[in-house]
């Protein structure tokens, strides 16, 4: 029995041509047995090997091989076809169709449908070892990876053609687990929790065109957006102006400067954590210019006065009963980051504070990876420097299992 059930599942399952395409009826058995849903479709190269007849019986449903089929496509439309799967498989998956998907190729019903599809995509290449080895399945296999199609084996062995090397099919129980890995559910820890985020930097005007602002890119906490949504949580992302893309699955407030942000975070509350990402300017100009201000010639540039911002970790990190559970501060130090860190941690009164240097040109600020400590009740971890979404995956983890 596969670890996780696949009762209810629908698996799209393109046999091509090769000697192992025997081996897609017992695929398809262990996934029957297993409560998945089989449709199949068999190219004209797989007909040669397992009969439509075999695939029908077992999967106990029509098969599909004719691109330009009336009586198919008045019961269901080939773009249907491919979209009412969870899964898309390709086993085995012949140089052939490996190249078609490569070079979106989309002559028959099986390209057609990987073509057409929305939904992922999983191969089991099988293949002479010289055709998996040659330089144009090597690029297209690189160019399907980078495209988040997944990959199961091929396996080294003895081959039909008396050569020994990879490319033999894999065996249907990996195949299968490979399947049911990619339809397992994700953990939704954070399923019910609110978190709210801050990101990006502030802007914080000096008259209508000019304003102090930061090279906060909002990468770090854009990411940790985004990696809270994707364990379940609601997040409330509150971000300065940023150039970057749009975190999917969260509910962006787009603010300007640092009292908007205070405003926009304290209206997203309650809130189960708070994770206060956003680079805000610590001062604004006391009164900003109606007008835009004139170069006098032969005067004195305008003195600009500052006054503070309110510094919106430590107001959501003050006692109170809308306090988040869990508040969690950066700490961007050029610095003694560490001690500097630990000193910010009590005055604002967050539980955690994430510090990185910020020293290095195009480093953490600005740049796409991140060096951190985590300070916590419980001491202090240095995570090594990683991509800021690998950083933002660690501490969503963290958060969740905080919450949990
Ligand atoms: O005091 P400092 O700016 O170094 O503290 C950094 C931390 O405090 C970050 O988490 C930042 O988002 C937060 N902060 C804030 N409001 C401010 C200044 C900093 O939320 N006005």
């Amino acid at each position: 029995m596969a670890a996780v059930s696949l009762a209810g599942r629908r698996v799209l399952l393109i046999v091509s041509g090769g000697i192992a395409a025997y081996k897609a009826l017992e695929l398809v058995r262990l996934l029957r047995r297993d409560g998945c849903a089989v449709t199949s479709v068999l190219t004209a190269g797989g007909a040669r090997f397992v009969t439509a007849l075999s695939l029908q019986a077992l999967t106990e449903a029509p098969v599909h091989s004719e691109i330009f089929s009336l009586t198919e496509e008045s019961e269901m439309g080939h773009i249907q076809l491919s979209r009412a799967a969870d899964l898309v498989v390709v086993a085995p998956a012949s140089a052939d169709i490996l190249a078609k998907m490569a070079a979106g190729l989309a002559d028959d019903l099986a390209s057609t449908l990987l073509l057409a599809t929305d939904k992922p995509v999983l191969v089991a290449p099988a293949m002479n070892v010289r055709m998996w080895q040659h330089a144009a399945t090597r690029a297209n296999m690189a160019l399907l990876a980078a495209r988040g199609v997944a990959v199961a084996g091929p396996e080294d062995g003895a081959m039909a053609c008396n050569e020994y090397g990879p490319g033999r099919l894999a065996e249907p129980p990996a195949i299968l687990a490979a399947i049911a890995a990619l339809l397992a559910p994700a953990p939704r820890p954070l399923a019910g929790r609110h978190v709210l985020v801050t990101s990006g930097p502030t802007l914080e005007p000096i008259d209508p065109v000019r304003y102090l602002a930061n090279r906060s890119s909002g990468r770090q906490g854009h990411a940790i957006a985004a990696a809270l949504a994707a364990l379940g949580a609601r997040v409330t992302l509150v971000s300065g102006p940023v150039a970057i893309a749009d975190p999917p699955g969260v509910e962006l407030r787009r603010v300007e400067t640092a009292a908007a942000m205070l405003a926009a975070c304290e209206t997203a509350l309650p809130a189960d954590a708070a994770v206060c990402a956003a680079a805000v300017a610590d001062w604004r100009v006391a009164a900003t210019a109606g007008h835009k201000l004139k170069k006098v010639p032969g005067g004195a540039p305008p003195a600009l006065a500052l006054v503070p911002n309110p510094d919106i970790l430590a107001t959501l990190a003050a006692p109170g009963p809308r306090r988040p559970r869990l508040v969690i501060g950066f700490a961007a130090e050029t610095e003694d980051v560490v001690a500097h860190a630990a000193d910010k941690r009590r005055r604002k009164g967050c539980d955690w504070i994430v510090a990185n240097d910020v020293s290095e040109a195009g480093g953490a600020m600005g740049g796409r990876e991140n060096e951190v400590h985590l300070l916590t009740d419980a001491g202090i971890e240095h995570w090594p420097r990683a991509a800021k979404e690998e950083v933002a995956r660690r501490l969503a983890a963290r958060i969740a299992a905080a919450l949990t």
